[in-house]
């Protein structure tokens, strides 16, 4: 069994990111500037903001929140981002999920102009995504997949069963999965809540990918000797240790790991990749890879 060192891999990419900014900077040019909105005071968004802040401040982007208390109307927060899609100095931006009930997230998501639109939630970066145009990928399946292709994991061919159907994560990864790429060209199974026999789909899989947002949820009953498990679950789960907490995935990581060929942890492996993803979305945005201007 291999871990799948999130951390290392992350680290590496956010160098090379550091070495071509400073070159941007160098020739007198401006960093790439990343703004996030933040409604409210979700303890996990909080989390993922700052470390999106650490992780622009460590490559050398700019970085800007935008924070909101959780009774802002819809009205203003599309106004929000209006001023976003707008802001020439601003290259990208994402708007933390979730939203408050009250707000129509997907209304605010079609608002984002596509161009601007670093998480690849808008409609038209999915609807590119599904076509195999280029598009901004959403960062965690983005992470999965730059893994695969760190870690020389073979897909082709290969079984791979997605467990949870999330726009987020489920959806895109699956898509990505099956797209004529390499990585891709898997045969995909999505599994979701209403999926019969899942032990039964799941231990059919070369590659399983645990989306499903139930800690330990995945058992080593579930998993095939030799199986690749990426780990998209991230848990905060109390305890009476000095923390009070202990962090864990989707899958119960002590029972699977030593049935897997690879395996990512959890902390430490698909989380980290997430934030890098972005940077690097950032980083097309700034350059009108995905969209050149006209
Ligand atoms: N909430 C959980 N994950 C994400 C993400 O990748 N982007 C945004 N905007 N919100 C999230």
């Amino acid at each position: 069994m291999e871990l799948i060192d999130g951390k290392s891999i992350a680290e590496g990419i956010k160098k090379e990111i550091a070495a071509k900014v400073a070159a941007i900077i160098d020739a007198g040019g401006e960093p790439p500037h990343l703004a996030a909105v933040l409604v409210g005071d979700d303890a996990a968004s909080q989390t993922y903001i700052a470390s999106k802040e650490r992780a622009c401040k460590a490559v050398g982007f700019t970085s800007s929140v935008y924070r909101y208390e959780p009774d802002i109307t819809e009205k203003k927060l599309l106004e929000v981002v209006d001023f976003l899609n707008n802001d020439p100095d601003v290259n990208g931006f994402i708007v933390q999920l979730p939203l408050p009930k009250h707000i129509d997230a997907d209304k605010i998501l079609q608002r984002i102009k596509p161009e601007k639109d670093v998480d690849g939630f808008h409609p038209v970066n999915v609807g590119r995504l599904a076509l195999g145009l280029p598009s901004y990928l959403p960062a965690t399946p983005a992470g999965i997949m730059l893994l695969f292709e760190k870690y020389g994991i073979e897909t082709e061919g290969k079984h791979c069963v997605v467990l949870g159907r999330s726009n987020i994560v489920g959806t895109p990864i699956s898509l990505l999965m099956s797209r004529k790429a390499k990585p891709g060209n898997s045969t995909v199974t999505l599994c979701h809540s209403k999926t019969v026999n899942l032990p039964e789909i799941t231990r059919q899989a070369d590659i399983l990918i645990a989306a499903i947002g139930q800690p330990g949820f995945v058992k080593a009953d579930m998993v095939k000797t030799g199986a690749v498990v990426i780990d998209v679950g991230i848990h905060r789960i109390s305890d009476d240790s000095e923390k009070g907490y202990y962090i864990c995935g989707d899958v119960d990581f002590e029972q699977v790991a030593p049935k897997c060929s690879f395996i990512t942890p959890v902390p430490g492996g698909v989380g980290l990749m997430t934030i890098v993803s972005l940077l690097l979305n950032t980083f097309k945005a700034y350059n009108a890879e995905i969209y050149p201007k006209q």
